[in-house]
């Protein structure tokens, strides 16, 4: 069982406020997972970056649609935003320094959230609905070069954990056609049978680890498409670490703790902008060229 249920006392009946709760709702729980599992600390913060990085796009959604209501009680609410986002940030910096409270912010999350929607959210609901609804900002998906709908991505993993953070981070983009494997020998299996445009895939991996599994891809006897943009999530990025995933046929090495913006920007930067291959070996790899640029305004909603 979750966490945090959603309860129907939690919906405030305007659609695009309540699939925003739900998805922070999802992203707590994520929190609490990661917390229960232990194992891994770029996890956790990993998740804290999706975390603060959503709820802020959902404040600016609530404020968007405040100015286009004529919200009387705007200031007063997007002061409660606020408060709670440098609190949580104060929290993060924390944790990162070493001596965060996990258990603390993950109480805080919760607690915030269902007062803050049964109270000020539900006021500002009946408004919207009361003068006949908010204009809303384009979703993500309905903006930028890439045609988020119709990417088809999958996601490498051996981490349940790891794997859902992705699935949740590339949702905020509004992608829903994600596949998942476990290993390098699973993910290559299911590329037999349903391509994919980008690949995410973790390095450290058993049996089969990320590298392995990119020479695989990259190999003439591959069945996949040669063009497809891999991008390796990673915990130490060292300039050897760099020549041998390039050599693989590596497009990219994302540093972890992730952070959406990141994975949105560099997603975004090999798709639309495409290098050529050249043999190597019995391999066709990517042709290495400058890092993608720092990931700017790539956040939910504000392309
Ligand atoms: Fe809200
Ligand atoms: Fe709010």
């Amino acid at each position: 069982m979750a966490a945090f249920e959603w309860t129907d006392a939690l919906a405030v009946g305007v659609d695009a406020i309540d699939g925003d709760h739900k998805i922070l709702i999802d992203q707590i729980n994520m929190l609490s997972d990661a917390i229960e599992s232990g194992i891994d600390d770029t996890l956790v913060a990993s998740v804290i970056n999706v975390l603060i990085d959503y709820t802020v796009y959902h404040f600016d959604r609530e404020r968007q649609m405040m100015a286009t209501t004529n919200f009387a009680d705007s200031v007063r609410h997007l002061k409660e935003h606020d408060i709670m986002v440098a609190k949580v940030q104060a929290m993060q910096s924390a944790y990162t320094r070493g001596n965060g409270d996990l258990d603390e912010m993950f109480k805080f999350l919760k607690v915030w959230l269902t007062q803050h929607i049964m109270k000020s959210d539900q006021a500002f609901a009946a408004h919207i609905k009361a003068t006949g609804g908010a204009k809303l900002v384009p979703p993500p998906e309905a903006r930028g070069a890439v045609d988020w709908r119709n990417l088809s991505v999958l996601v490498v993993d051996d981490q349940f954990n790891f794997r859902s953070l992705m699935r949740n981070i590339l949702n905020t983009f509004g992608v829903t056609q994600i596949q998942e494997a476990r290993d390098g020998m699973e993910a290559f299996e299911r590329l037999g049978t349903t391509p994919a445009d980008v690949i995410l895939v973790d390095d450290e991996m058993q049996p089969c680890d990320g590298l392995s599994f990119t020479r695989m891809v990259r190999g003439t006897k591959s069945p996949s498409p040669k063009a497809v943009v891999i991008l390796m999530p990673s915990r130490e990025i060292t300039r050897e670490y760099v020549k041998e995933a390039t050599e693989a046929g590596v497009h990219d090495l994302m540093i972890k703790p992730l952070a959406p913006k990141t994975v949105r920007a560099r997603i975004e930067h090999h798709l639309t902008n495409p290098v050529p291959f050249r043999m190597v070996d019995d391999r066709l790899i990517p042709v290495r060229r400058a890092p993608a640029p720092a990931a700017q305004a790539a956040r939910p909603g504000m392309v």
